[in-house]
């Protein structure tokens, strides 16, 4: 077996008014699309910034690329080669505009300041987002945002994704767009989602958090057969035939006097 691009060994970790991780092992290897399962509130998010260094065990070891990490000057090469996209784009997001953010951290790892610009234009445009360079970043919408985050963390081309969360707040369209471009990425990565289809799509291996422990999990697809009810809306006047998405809540248009069904 390779060796493994990230692993937690032992790792024990709590916030000083709540314990969370008990005893947690962990490898990603290359080629791997790790699905990171578990309830609200099991560690997901700390599991990814323990990996990175945002946070540090109480016991137990960190080892990135190769080496074992420990201080902030090891996880700085870390963060540079493992990019992380925070649950919360507020987190991620702090200059004026879309292209200063996604220049930000081509210009960190030393790239001349139009070297940078051209990877962060290149980005964008490989998301569909580049008619959002000079909009400003903090008056983006919750989806768009996210988006541009993701921008963010591709445009320094890092080794290994660890993204929490990436579909939140996504429209259908702008979800398709997104696990289309994921899936064709050659790099390794955590997917933290409570999306279905997102890791139904994406991930090769899943593990599941559950009472400050890591265990692996199954991962099982079966086609989708069977009839289920959900809820979307219709122009009116539009009631009769159309196609439908499985699993697909179409979003509801701004329509004056929409109407609103429930199709079997
Ligand atoms: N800064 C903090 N101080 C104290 N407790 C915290 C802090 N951050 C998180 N926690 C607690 O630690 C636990 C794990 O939080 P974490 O955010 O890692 O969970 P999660 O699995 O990512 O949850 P979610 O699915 O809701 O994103 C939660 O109970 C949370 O309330
Ligand atoms: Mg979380």
């Amino acid at each position: 077996m390779t060796a493994a691009l990230l692993s937690l060994r032992g790792v024990r970790f709590g916030y000083p008014s709540r314990p969370v991780f008990e005893q947690v092992d962990f490898e990603l290897h290359p080629g791997e699309r790790v699905a990171l399962l578990g309830a609200n509130g099991v560690g997901k998010t700390s599991l990814l910034h323990l990996l990175v260094g945002l946070l540090r065990p109480d016991a137990g070891s960190v080892r990135a690329f190769g080496r074992e990490r420990a201080h902030e000057r090891d996880f700085r090469e870390v963060r540079a080669k493992a990019g992380l996209l925070f649950q919360d784009p507020d987190d991620q997001l702090f200059c004026p505009t879309v292209l200063e953010d996604v220049a930000f951290g081509p210009l960190n790892l030393g790239m001349t300041r139009d070297a940078a610009l051209q990877r962060a234009r290149s980005t964008l445009a490989d998301l569909g987002l580049e008619t959002f360079a000079a909009r400003v970043t903090h008056k983006l919408s919750g989806g768009e945002k996210r988006l541009v985050s993701l921008a963010t963390v591709l445009a320094m081309q890092p080794e290994v994704l660890l993204l929490d969360e990436p579909s939140n707040g996504l429209d259908e369209a702008s979800l398709q767009r997104l696990l289309d471009y994921l899936e064709h990425l050659p790099q390794a990565m955590v997917l933290v989602s409570h999306d279905a289809r997102l890791i139904e799509r994406l991930a090769n291996r899943a593990v599941l958090l559950q009472d400050g422990r890591l265990t692996e999990a199954l991962l099982h697809r079966h086609p989708h057969a069977h009839a289920h009810t959900h809820l979307h809306a219709h122009l009116p006047g539009h009631e009769g035939e159309h196609a439908h998405t499985d699993g697909l809540i179409a979003p509801l248009p701004a329509l004056p006097g929409k109407a609103v069904s429930k199709d079997r």
